[in-house]
């Protein structure tokens, strides 16, 4: 399982796909259309939205959970943008038809509470908090509902448009509108559920994708500021129907410093030139709503929380290299509240706590030298090794996968994830807590 140890957009596409490339099936859970992959395949840019970039494996089955919900306009737009580029999803995307609906109202819903609200989450607008909120409350409409008969389809849609203060008149254009999209739908829903336990007892590998990052599950985030879904590991197992003792290695993807798009308390946040330059340098930009992501130093205390609430196996590090012109490096190693001097080893559940904690940081002499052609751990610039030896000390977990670039040999693999022995020779000591704990 790969899930996102900070708040989103921490390299994980690149990851998933070398790790699709040796999966039968990939599998997402949660969230929706808010989530935002690129992945590049020779010459051509994928993004992806719901679809798992497992698709661009001819070889592989990608499934979209009950745990997901899904905009059909936005899936049917994704499919139809892979057909153009020759890729056919249909016979390997399976959509499951537990999985709930964002209807227009939902993005209707999400734009106005946004607007509305003293103090906005800085959403992707894409409907994702209202739909799961219809799903707890009892209101939604799942994607088997499209195959009911108009009376029941519309009872589900008369429920809805009360909760949403709606008028008759909105019924039937709605009504007719679900019609064309299960018309299309159709041909992907199925029984996932089943799909993946009969995968696993035949021998099939399963790679589980998370969308989003561990600050932002809405259990164990910066709530209120987080996304309406479970982007931990154990949103695995409610948005897929398999068990936890199913699931393998869990690897927490990691950038070397940290990102945060939306509001919401980010404690090594920099807003000065470093901040500046950690942007331009690794291109922060975000690929579903196009936002500059707030940038930061490496924050040990969430990724620390992150290890803990996810049971991470293994670390993915990903945008090493874009540290490589820094002179000074620093790692926040705990919290401070600046009034009362208390410190903190993990996130505190008080909003007003965690906002009015500072960063106390531990400092890294920079390494001064490209990263980017090293391929293999004993490669890199001594101070770029003690730096990632520090950071598998902080989070006694190790560091199985390293990314030193966008390229996928720009990817030194120090423990395979699906536990394969490296043909490159490469070494499992590279960077583990316990090589720290002797130093
Ligand atoms: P929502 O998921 O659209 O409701 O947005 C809630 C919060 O999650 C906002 O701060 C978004 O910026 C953030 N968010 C949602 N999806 C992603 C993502 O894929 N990457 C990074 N941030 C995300």
């Amino acid at each position: 399982m790969v899930v996102g140890a900070q708040w989103g957009d921490e390299g994980k596409a690149k990851i998933v796909d070398w790790l699709a490339s040796r999966a039968d099936v990939v599998a997402r859970y949660q969230g929706g259309a808010n989530a935002g992959h690129t992945v590049r395949h020779g010459d051509t840019t994928y993004k992806f939205h719901l679809i798992p970039s497992g698709i661009l494996y001819p070889h592989t089955t990608c499934v979209i959970g009950s745990g997901t919900v899904i905009d059909p306009e936005r899936l049917l737009e994704e499919i139809a943008g892979l057909r153009a580029k020759g890729i056919e999803p249909a016979g390997r995307l399976k959509v499951s038809n537990r999985a709930h609906l964002t209807l227009p109202w939902h993005r209707d819903a999400d734009a106005k509470s946004e607007q509305g609200a003293a103090k906005p989450i800085g959403t992707t607008k894409r409907g994702i908090g209202p739909t799961y909120a219809d799903k707890i409350a009892r209101l939604g409409v799942r994607t088997a509902d499209l195959l009911e008969p108009d009376a029941s389809l519309r009872q589900r849609l008369v429920g809805l448009a009360a909760h949403y203060n709606l008028a008759e008149a909105e019924l039937d254009p709605m009504l007719a509108w679900c019609r064309e999209q299960g018309q299309q739908l159709a041909p992907y829903l199925t029984d996932t559920v089943s799909l993946l336990h009969e995968a696993r007892k035949a021998g099939k590998r399963i790679l589980f994708e998370g969308a989003q990052g561990t600050g932002l599950d809405v259990d164990f985030g910066t709530y209120p500021y987080v996304t309406s879904s479970n982007a931990t590991a154990g949103g695995a197992c409610t948005g897929t129907g398999m068990g936890p003792g199913q699931v393998g290695r869990v690897i927490g993807v990691m950038k070397a410093y940290t990102t945060r798009v939306g509001e919401g308390p980010f404690p090594t946040e920099l807003l000065d030139d470093t901040g500046k330059r950690l942007a331009e340098v690794g291109h922060e930009i975000g690929t579903t709503t196009g936002r500059a992501r707030r940038c930061g130093w490496f924050d040990a205390a969430a990724a620390r929380w992150a290890v803990m609430v996810n049971g991470l196996d293994g670390i993915a590090l990903t945008k090493l290299d874009v540290l490589d012109a820094f002179d000074e490096i620093n790692v926040a190693v705990a919290y401070r509240h600046r009034e009362t001097g208390e410190q903190y080893t993990v996130p505190p559940a008080q909003l007003s706590v965690m906002e009015a904690c500072e960063p106390v940081y531990e400092t890294f002499t920079g390494w001064n030298t490209p990263t980017t052609a090293c391929r293999q751990f004993s490669d890199l610039p001594e101070q770029a090794q003690h730096y990632l030896q520090a950071i598998s000390r902080l989070l006694q977990v190790p560091i199985d996968v390293l990314s030193i670039g966008p390229g996928r040999e720009e990817t030194l693999v120090l423990q395979d994830p699906f536990g394969e022995a490296l043909a490159s020779g490469a070494s499992t000591e590279g960077i583990t807590p316990s090589l720290l704990a002797s130093t």
